[in-house]
């Protein structure tokens, strides 16, 4: 047999006890825990520098907004852990639905045929809460897949529809879409695929609604299907606010403009709600609140909560209608075995339940108007050029110069430095886009907590600036 490596070490027993704060695991298991992190786990956005180096937080307990590390260090969950778990953390409801489904049945074949109760009766909840008209709805495991499967329905609808040649993707630069194959391709962020290129061919990347620094408008849409001719364009995707790419929330005007086109263009319009779906941004979905309809809205993350993974594709019954069109024997012939997946369907449901029942999505309306007022005292920090968002997703950027919005130099990685402040300062927030720290806190969140939240960012940031200012300075030459 061969011998037990130092990393492998026993398995650590965990025995959190009733407070909280006391989940600490003892130092050697902590460290024993980490030591085999860095040994063996693959965290697929974490430079391998840092985790070898520094090590990542270990988590052992969630409740509220709030988080416990192995060390018993507490956290406040700034980013809803991956702007996905909007209940917040060890709500026993979905415990119960959870336990409760698995004591009747593991599983069933929902891409074959057989379903289970869980999964229709989430299928008919997703229809009624979606935006007008889309009643048609499939099941996956995550945002990535979600793409995967809409970008298989645009081909096939186009082919349906006598239209084959409308094989190609408009989305916009910097845009996050997931980083499986097809989805990858439609992601604007080189950083993701340079690795890997090349993706699917016919994705042409437009420049976003950047208020702040470039005033990009929907016409961008209209000048390249001028330019590639409307009978070669299946869809337009795009996030309705971008998450990864700096929380780029685009003026009113422009998602109805983009509505426009499509349609008069007949150009299927997408909207991927991964993070901005129910409720995050104080309407169940962003496109709502932007006073539009998508044919397709991809989402993920907030159905579940994170608390097991499910992505859905919602989509018009115009569409399901053309493909019954083409005859009885018409089959998607697109799925994956966890399609709909009893117990995760169960999850979601309790999860929708408590969303609707604790108003949750116009808690992220209210409290989401009280961060965004907050975060703009933040303007009197000297590193602070802009901080935008809508309802409970935020972001602020850091500028070398606010008069001109010189960006730092990309070597210093500044946000980074704000976010490792932050978290030793007990705060989870992250780096989107290169020089903005994005929030976007569980959507149970209070005004005292918000308080809480953005005076530690606010403190990270003064550390972080009072640390440069020497330096700064000499190189500036004041
Ligand atoms: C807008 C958007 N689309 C798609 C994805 C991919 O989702 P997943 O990581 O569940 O595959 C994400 C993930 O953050 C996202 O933000």
């Amino acid at each position: 047999m061969a011998r037990q490596t130092k990393t492998q070490a026993k398995v650590v027993p965990l025995r959190p006890r009733k407070k909280p704060s006391s989940v600490a695991l003892t130092p050697r298991q902590a460290k024993a825990l980490r030591k085999q992190d860095a040994a063996h786990l693959v965290h697929g956005f974490v430079p391998l520098g840092l985790q070898q180096n520094k090590g990542v937080p270990v988590f052992v307990k969630g409740q509220g907004i709030y988080l416990w590390d192995t060390e018993g260090k507490k956290y406040i969950d700034g980013l809803a852990s991956l702007w996905n778990v909007h209940i917040g953390h060890g709500r026993k409801e979905i415990n119960r639905a959870v336990a409760e489904q698995m004591k009747q049945l593991a599983f069933a074949p929902t891409l074959i045929g057989p379903t289970s109760v869980p999964t229709v009766q989430l299928a008919a909840k997703l229809a009624k809460i979606a935006p007008k008209g889309l009643s048609r709805v499939i099941l996956t495991s995550g945002g990535s897949e979600s793409n995967e499967s809409m970008i298989r329905l645009v081909r096939a609808y186009w082919k349906a529809k006598g239209q084959p040649k409308k094989t190609q993707f408009i989305t916009l630069e910097q845009g996050y879409h997931g980083t499986s194959s097809g989805a990858a391709s439609l992601t604007g962020i080189p950083l993701f695929n340079a690795q890997v290129d090349p993706g699917l061919p016919g994705v042409i990347h437009m420049p976003r609604p950047y208020s702040y620094r470039e005033n990009n408008g929907a016409e961008e849409l209209e000048k390249i299907v001028q330019r590639e001719g409307a009978d070669t364009i299946g869809a337009f995707v795009a996030e309705p606010i971008q998450g990864v790419g700096g929380v780029i929330v685009p003026p009113d005007d422009w998602w109805p403009k983009i509505r426009e086109i499509c349609s008069r263009h007949n150009i299927l319009m997408v909207c991927d709600e991964v993070i901005t779906g129910f409720g995050r941004t104080g309407s169940m979905f962003a496109s709502t609140g932007f006073g539009v309809v998508p044919d397709i809205l991809v989402s993920a993350k907030g159905v579940t909560s994170g608390y097991l993974p499910l992505g859905v594709v919602l989509f018009k019954e115009d569409i399901f209608q053309t493909f019954l069109e083409t005859g009885d024997d018409y089959a998607f012939w697109h799925g994956y075995t966890y399609t709909g997946h009893p117990t995760v369907c169960a999850a979601a449901l309790a999860n929708l339940e408590i969303i609707e029942k604790e108003k949750l999505v116009q808690n992220a309306r209210t409290q989401g108007r009280y961060l965004q007022k907050q975060l703009a005292a933040l303007h009197a920090l000297p590193i602070v050029g802009d901080t935008r968002g809508k309802g409970l997703l935020a972001a602020v950027e850091l500028v070398r110069d606010k008069a001109t919005k010189e960006m730092f130099p990309a070597d210093l990685r500044i946000a980074q430095q704000v976010w490792e402040k932050a978290l030793d300062n007990g705060l989870i927030t992250r780096v989107a886009g290169a020089n903005n720290i994005a929030l976007c806190p569980p959507l149970i969140i209070t005004k005292k907590q918000i308080d809480e939240m953005v005076s530690t960012l606010g403190r990270a940031i003064r550390e972080v600036a009072e640390e440069l200012d020497g330096e700064w300075q000499r190189a500036s030459g004041k």
